[in-house]
């Protein structure tokens, strides 16, 4: 391979989305890839700084300017040190989310709409996703099934309306670039979900070779 690929996985919460992700870049290992697994916020040292901040329960007053723009942050230095160079080199980067998490948890959720599309363009300067996994699934199936892990971070938030806005939110994304973005239906089992996913990768890439 002389270029290699980005692909992010998306999903609301109880969407399934990391153990997903574990079984997919565990797939493309067997198959022989040079695989980076990395995540958002984080991925390098300075990103991961950043996102203590940002899920620091004890962060109650943050404004959601700048809750975005420290994601932004994190990001342009994830971008920089690490994902372009992988990519460049002909790796495979497999990012647990990207600046579709932004778009929708802050632009959709915070409600600071577009302007959020637009500091992200300034933060990775042309890198985007060549594949993008959306892990889809009912809100009131997430909620349930997040239920169940007991999580609890500064962000995260248990309503109802908080899973639909989130749940709706990729999917109007999802319509907006079908030639990006590939939905799974994640209501299944997690060997049906894993399945489809690979399906789908193949069918997407017949003749890549490690
Ligand atoms: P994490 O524990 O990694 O959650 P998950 O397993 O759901 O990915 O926490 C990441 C949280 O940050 C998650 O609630 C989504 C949120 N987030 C944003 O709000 N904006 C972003 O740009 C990113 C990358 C994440």
């Amino acid at each position: 391979m002389t270029k290699g690929l980005f692909i992010s996985f998306e999903g609301g919460d109880g969407s399934g989305k990391s153990t997903q992700f574990r079984l997919f870049a565990e797939y493309l290992r067997n198959r022989g890839f040079d695989v980076v697994t990395t995540r958002e916020p984080g991925g390098t040292r300075i990103s991961e700084k950043i996102r203590g901040i940002l899920l620091d329960p004890e962060c109650t007053e943050m404004g959601s300017l700048t809750e975005a723009l420290l994601f932004a942050a994190s990001r342009a230095q994830h971008v920089d040190e690490l994902i372009r160079p992988s990519v460049e080199a002909g790796k495979i980067v497999l990012c647990d989310r990207f600046v579709d998490s932004s778009i929708v948890y802050q632009g959709f959720g915070r409600g600071l709409g577009e302007q959020v599309a637009s500091i992200n363009s300034y933060a990775v300067r042309g890198l985007y996703p060549d594949v993008t996994f959306l892990l889809d699934v009912s809100p009131e199936l997430g909620r349930r099934r997040n239920g169940k892990t007991g999580k609890n971070d500064r962000l995260e938030n248990q309503s109802m309306e908080y899973h639909s806005m989130v749940a709706e939110g990729y999917r109007k994304l999802a319509a907006a670039e079908p030639e990006r973005f590939i939905v799974i239906d994640a209501s299944a089992d997690i060997e049906k979900v894993s399945s489809d996913i690979i399906r789908a990768f193949e069918a997407r890439y017949p003749k890549l070779e490690p």
